[in-house]
């Protein structure tokens, strides 16, 4: 058995994605969109696209498809077409459906457009006067904060009385999810009502949202998405490719297929909204924080359907009496944003940890040792201690296995290349969904771990099968898990670094009761153990010192198979401890001294996230959240001119790292499970990878030249020498 299952067929290219499916009389549809950022269309020429070869129809805002805006546990999630507002270039605003793509495509090009433009703004420094402030944290939390001492009348008062004081400006790029699978869909309806395969990151919320936006019965939709080419939080909600398939094939009345150029992938989808961000840090002498302050602004669309909270997660690093923390929102005339990997603890990282380094700078310190004395046992706040953190633990094996201790505070040199080395902390908070799975056992001693959800590259459809295996207390190979169907039980979402815990749970409540239910199958009337006490163990029923496999019971009272739906939802633990992952991010990087060209030459993570299920999809996990690090602070960042338009939306223009770009990544684990948050006890691995490297990066820079970078992504002009 493979140690990762969805490996051969996505290798083998047999794994089927949402647009590899052809269903007989598909049709195809190309999505126009807005080439100016603000305005109201005022026409849309159609004419000569009406006429082209293949068109079967043309809709737009002037001929909607018939959808509603949803309203499910996103919020409002925007639909395609019904109303003539243009919010930003590249916005959705049409839909032409002809017999084959090439069709549809030359068609879209011959559509006139013509709007009544207004004033654009699409810079968030241009924006920030505008700010205002967010709404409350995904976890319903303030998005503006005071935590002070008693007796202190402001974060301000606190800072002055600080013997050290560090305050700088921080900047963050807006980037874009850009997974290999563009969105997409196709659509079908029968007498059933609606089919759709599209990659999402759960099938049922997929099909919720579509049932509201199509105003159908959620049990008439059936959305499948058995393999997803990357998500990234960028496939939580609906796409506008789905929606607008799925109402295109009701109004025509065949399947149609609706897939996004790359292109339209960087506006028509949502991406990470650019931040900036203003850190004070105020310590003793003795490096022990006094104060932190950590005011932030990101920009957002003009609906301001998200906010990218990067000040949030501030309150559960490091421990000081006074904290003061705010969230601004700056709505712009850009397209939207959304859930990306660690949305705020990425961006709100970088700041956070490079200002520790600032201040490790500054008090002449060791900025491991600064972290561990300000290490703390519970959110600031919060009189809720962390079921578990050893971040400790994580510094020192960290600093040992990089080799810490030959750091100098001015890096080396090696031939032409300036070499310096950097850390910082890495922080998640721990969180779950509910989650139901049904259990099956077969009587051909195989089993069954079903459930709604989604493996966008996770890991998540093995580690069913792992968690199955070892609830039912049978061989992996003998299980076989079910993800990625909306009409399986519902798993939620495979996001928030959740999925293994969330599943997980719902996997172990369900095979015990499939196991209670076995057991009084095979002591009821007329069973081999009737009316004997029956114990389980290795997939097989004992009773009297006699043992049957669970297939040769079932084969022996005529069951083909035996179920049972196990459900579980956070509860009683959220009212007994706080919840987070923590990890320590290394890196070494090399600076050319001539070129000034920066190059990670070794990275190290070592993890603090409760029980490891499966070594490699995990480490898949954290070495891709670390190489999406170097990305950030390196690579990465969208370009919007002041037009609106994305100046480097596409593969050509949107930089991000290839192999060469990347060195051996070393992961370790310090493995405490953490029952404490849930059976399994596993906490989320998804998203910590990427939180914190990019500091890292940047520490290690200013470490090898002493050039202080305070954006990302840092680029050679950056590092010119004075
Ligand atoms: Mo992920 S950003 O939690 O969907």
């Amino acid at each position: 058995m493979p140690s990762r299952l969805d490996g051969p067929p996505k290798v083998t290219g047999r794994a089927k994605y949402g647009a590899d499916h052809n269903l007989p009389g598909m049709v195809h549809g190309y999505i126009v969109v807005s080439t100016i950022a603000h305005g109201e269309i005022r026409a849309v020429d159609v004419t000569a696209a009406m006429g082209a070869p293949g068109v079967i129809d043309v809709y737009s805002p002037f001929r909607p498809l018939d959808l509603r805006t949803p309203n499910t546990m996103f919020g409002e999630t925007w639909v395609p077409l019904q109303d003539k507002e243009v919010a930003y270039y590249g916005q959705p605003i049409g839909l032409v459906v002809a017999e084959t793509y090439e069709q549809a495509r030359d068609a879209a090009m011959t559509i006139g457009v013509s709007y009544h433009e207004r004033p654009a703004l699409t810079s968030l420094l241009d924006g920030i006067s505008a700010a205002q402030d967010a709404p409350p944290g995904f976890d319903g939390s303030p998005s503006t904060m005071d935590i002070l001492a008693p007796g202190v009348a402001s974060i301000e008062d606190a800072l002055r009385a600080s013997p050290v004081v560090v305050e700088a400006t921080y900047a963050t790029a807006t980037q874009h999810h850009a997974a290999m699978e563009p969105h997409s869909a196709v659509a079908a309806w029968d007498s059933d009502g609606l089919t759709v395969y599209s990659g999402n990151q759960g099938s049922n919320l997929q099909a919720m949202e579509l049932a509201a936006a199509l105003e159908v019965d959620v049990s008439s939709v059936h959305a499948l998405n058995p393999f997803v080419g990357g998500a990234f939080g960028g496939k939580a909600r609906t796409s506008a490719a789905a929606f607008l398939a799925a109402a295109a094939a009701r109004a025509i009345g065949r399947p149609v297929k609706v897939v996004l150029s790359r292109e339209q992938v960087f506006t028509a989808t949502a991406g990470r909204a650019a931040t900036i961000q203003k850190v004070a840090l105020g310590a003793t002498q003795d490096g022990s924080l006094i104060a932190i302050r950590h005011d932030a602004w990101s920009s957002t669309a003009a609906d301001r359907s998200f906010v990218e909270p990067a000040s949030h997660s501030t309150r559960e690093y490091y421990k000081a009496e006074n904290l003061s923390i705010s969230q601004k929102m700056v709505p712009l005339n850009i397209p939207p944003g959304t859930f990306m990997r660690a949305p705020g603890e990425a961006t709100g990282s970088f700041a956070l940890e490079s200002a520790i380094d600032e201040l490790a700078v500054a008090l002449n310190m060791d900025p491991i040792q600064l972290r561990m004395r300000n290490d703390s046992t519970a959110p600031l706040g919060k009189d809720l201690l962390w079921s578990g953190k050893h971040l400790d633990e994580c510094f020192r094996i960290g600093a040992a296995r990089f080799g810490w201790s030959e750091r100098t505070p001015h890096g080396r040199t090696d031939g032409d290349w300036l070499v310096g080395l950097g850390v910082a902390t890495a922080m998640f908070p721990a969180l779950r969904f509910p989650a139901s799975v049904r259990v099956t056992l077969r009587d051909d001693d195989t089993a069954e771990v079903a459930t709604s959800g989604a493996d966008p590259g996770t890991g998540l459809l093995t580690v069913l099968s792992l968690v199955g295996a070892e609830s039912l207390d049978i061989p992996p190979a003998r299980v076989t898990p079910l993800l990625g169907d909306s009409a399986l039980p519902p798993g939620g979402m495979s996001g928030g670094s959740t999925g293994t815990a969330s599943a997980g749970s719902a996997i172990m409540i369900g095979a015990a009761q499939v196991i209670e239910e076995l057991q009084a199958l095979a002591s009821s009337p007329g069973a081999p153990f009737e009316g004997m006490e029956v114990s389980y163990a290795d997939g097989r029923v004992l009773a009297n010192g006699q043992a049957m496999t669970f297939g040769e019971l079932l084969r022996a009272v005529n069951r083909p198979s035996l179920s049972a739906i196990g459900s579980s939802s956070p509860g009683e633990e959220l009212t007994k401890h706080s919840f987070s992952s923590f990890g320590a991010q290394f890196c070494e990087v090399r600076v050319h001294q001539w070129t000034r060209e920066a190059r990670v030459s070794r990275m190290l993570g070592v993890f603090d996230a409760g029980r490891i299920i499966n070594d490699k999809t995990a480490r898949s996990q954290l070495s891709g959240g670390m190489i999406w690090g170097v990305s950030a602070a390196l690579h990465e960042g969208l370009e919007i001119e002041r037009s609106g338009r994305l100046a480097n939306g596409d593969f050509a223009g949107y930089l991000l790292p290839v192999n060469a770009d990347i060195p051996d990544i070393d992961i370790h684990f310090v493995e405490y499970p953490d029952t404490l948050h849930n059976s399994v006890g596993a906490r989320g691995i998804g998203e910590i990878g990427i939180v914190g490297t990019a500091a890292a990066i940047a520490n290690a820079i200013y470490n090898a030249t002493g050039i202080r970078v305070r954006h990302i992504p840092i680029m050679v002009e950056d590092l010119l020498p004075d």
